[in-house]
């Protein structure tokens, strides 16, 4: 199956990462040199995505002009020489269209956000990806629209017992396999209620009749707006399956996971590994 179009939902206002996100994008900030959505959109074009439709709000602007030209600076690496450098300025720029953007007014939940790009998608499935949810390989994607045939699919993880609370969770009737039939969801269940311990993460293929019930969706957890009680009301109608996951994947909405990521990008760095590895041995020692 062919998807075309992915949403990257941006939209949010970055309170855990303040100061650094008051007047920046949450979603500009690095992993090693490059911010977490380029991460996004290139695991999105590797997996054929051809346009990408970014949910904003305001103060994002700096995500926009990422992904366009910068005059002055292409323009000044062009005249140093600096072949490579100017080459790492360009290469998100796609064929005029590609990339476009609707304003989330408010901050009313990821469902909330999905729905505002609804007229940018026709009768077709559709890709959502979360940039703050990093996975290694940038192939999770692809490897969904590989397996993936029809309704809805969500890639999903273990996580601790005690984290259940910050996840969407699914339940299943048989966990055996890596492609799992979903049967019940809840956004951030307690321990008690949660119905298993695998937690939806940042990778979802969707139906695009998700957007009649995310039309009606009334606020859930935390108030907002949630994609997964749109998702879970489908269940019974539109087959859900949760698609697990290989790759090593970094909570960069959370501090602890965003350095995680930045150690363990440069560790994979040719011009970084030696000097970090030595670094960080003498550090611990
Ligand atoms: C969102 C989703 C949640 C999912 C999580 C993965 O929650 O609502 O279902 O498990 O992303 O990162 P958020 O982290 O935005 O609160």
């Amino acid at each position: 199956m062919k998807i075309k179009k992915a949403i990257f939902p941006v939209g949010g206002l970055g309170t855990r990462f303040l100061p650094a996100t008051k007047s920046m994008p949450k979603e500009m900030l690095p992993i090693v040199d490059k911010p977490l959505i380029q991460y996004a959109v290139e695991e999105a074009a590797n997996a054929g995505i051809e346009q990408f439709i970014f949910v904003t709000s305001r103060g994002k602007s700096a995500i926009e002009n990422h992904f366009d030209h910068s005059f002055e600076l292409e323009n000044n690496l062009l005249l140093k020489g600096k072949k490579q450098t100017l080459a790492s300025a360009q290469d998100m720029l796609k064929i005029p269209g590609s990339y476009a953007y609707v304003r989330q007014q408010e901050p009313a939940g990821l469902g909330h956000a999905i729905w505002c790009a609804r007229h940018l998608i026709q009768n077709e499935p559709f890709a959502v990806i979360l940039a703050d949810d990093l996975i290694f390989g940038q192939s999770t994607m692809k490897n969904m629209i590989k397996n993936y045939k029809s309704g809805n699919m969500v890639a999903i993880m273990e996580v601790d017992q005690k984290q259940v609370s910050s996840y969407g969770i699914i339940g299943s009737h048989d966990y055996s396999s890596k492609l799992i039939e979903i049967n019940q969801m809840i956004e951030k269940p307690s321990i008690q209620n949660s119905p298993s311990n695998l937690a939806i993460v940042g990778r979802y293929i969707l139906d695009s009749s998700i957007f009649a019930i995310l039309e009606n969706q009334g606020q859930g957890s935390n108030q907002e707006i949630q994609l997964t009680d749109s998702i879970c009301l489908q269940i019974g109608k539109v087959k859900c399956l949760g698609y697990q996951f290989e790759e090593e994947r970094f909570d960069c909405g959370s501090k602890l996971g965003f350095l995680q990521a930045n150690v363990a990008y440069a560790l994979h760095r040719n011009d970084l590994h030696n000097d970090l590895s030595k670094w960080l041995k003498n550090l611990v020692e």
